[in-house]
């Protein structure tokens, strides 16, 4: 009995995995053209898409805006089909929430596929899942919408069937969006668990260190940067908020660290994100200078 489940299992993942990869590719480079990923810096469609200036992943916010209109859609349609020949101002209201839904859910969309062109594995693979199906309800909900257009006071059961499994493939979407974040760990904060510091550490002798270029270091367990500019030593996290890239691996331009990963753009002097994908700014490390050693310390906040 056993065998059989532990065979069936992988082969059935392998399915949905290999099915995903056939047009995973292709999809994310169309996906990566159409939201500023392939730009030159700054990028700025790709860091407002990422929701770099609000110093929060986008995505997430924007798709409460669907659910919650279509929610109310599916409400507005149960109470109208209890009693259609009463009930016409739930109709009307069903049509109203339902393009509020639709003009969202294009947002989300786009935010999304911002969001899912800088992922990889299995995180890719649930994600596109999750696509396909909030594509499937926004395609549910498009019909459905035109079919309440004629007589939005007396509207097909068929508009309301329509949103109920349109509504149906919201949920499992939105389930599979909350394991790329909670399981998978999506666009989380990788630099969330980095605590503020009590003491300062010594990292390196200061004999060592050069102007301009990236050292990384070790301070409570913790990699850092270290960026010498004359006589002005800067620190910060060297894992990218983002997905974790190793920032001291990544091109300097000045006082600017890109990311090798996904590109994010980081000020070592201060820890601001200057270019999404990345919203979190980096941990920044107060830096000294004792007995010919640089010492450490984390400071608080971000
Ligand atoms: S890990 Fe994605 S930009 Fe750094």
């Amino acid at each position: 009995m056993s065998d059989t489940t532990n065979e069936s299992t992988p082969s059935t993942a392998n399915f949905w995995q290999s099915f995903a990869d056939r047009f995973g590719d292709s999809l994310q480079s169309l996906a990566r053209v159409l939201t500023g990923g392939t730009q030159k810096p700054p990028r700025s469609l790709k860091s407002l898409l990422s929701g770099t200036p609000w110093g929060h992943p986008l995505h997430p916010a924007i798709t409460d805006l669907p659910i919650g209109a279509w929610t109310v859609t599916v409400i507005l349609d149960i109470i109208w089909l209890i009693a259609p020949a009463s009930n016409g101002w739930a109709a009307r209201g069903a049509l109203v929430s339902s393009i509020i839904g639709l003009i969202a859910a294009l947002g989300a969309l786009i935010t999304g596929l911002a969001d899912w062109s800088d992922t990889y594995g299995a995180e890719r693979t649930v994600g596109f899942y999750h696509g396909l199906l909030n594509t499937a309800a926004f395609l549910f909900y498009l019909i459905s919408f035109i079919l309440r257009l004629p007589s939005p006071m007396n509207e097909s059961i068929a508009a309301a069937v329509l949103g109920f499994i349109g509504f149906v493939a919201l949920l499992i979407a939105g389930y599979l969006g909350g394991d790329m974040v909670f399981v998978k760990g999506t666009n989380v904060n990788h630099t969330a668990w980095e605590a503020a510091g009590e003491d300062f550490e010594p990292v390196l002798p200061v004999s060592s260190v050069e102007e301009g270029h990236l050292y990384r270091v070790t301070v409570a367990g913790v990699p850092v940067v270290v960026l010498r500019r004359g006589e002005q030593y800067y620190a910060i996290s060297a894992t990218c908020s983002h997905a974790g890239g190793p920032l001291d691996e990544g091109s300097l331009d000045g006082d600017v660290v890109e990311c090798p990963w996904h590109g994010s753009r980081f000020c070592v002097r201060d820890g601001r994100v200057l270019t999404g994908p990345a919203t979190v700014p980096a941990p920044r490390y107060a830096v000294r200078v004792r007995n010919g050693q640089l010492e450490l310390r984390r400071l608080g906040g971000h």
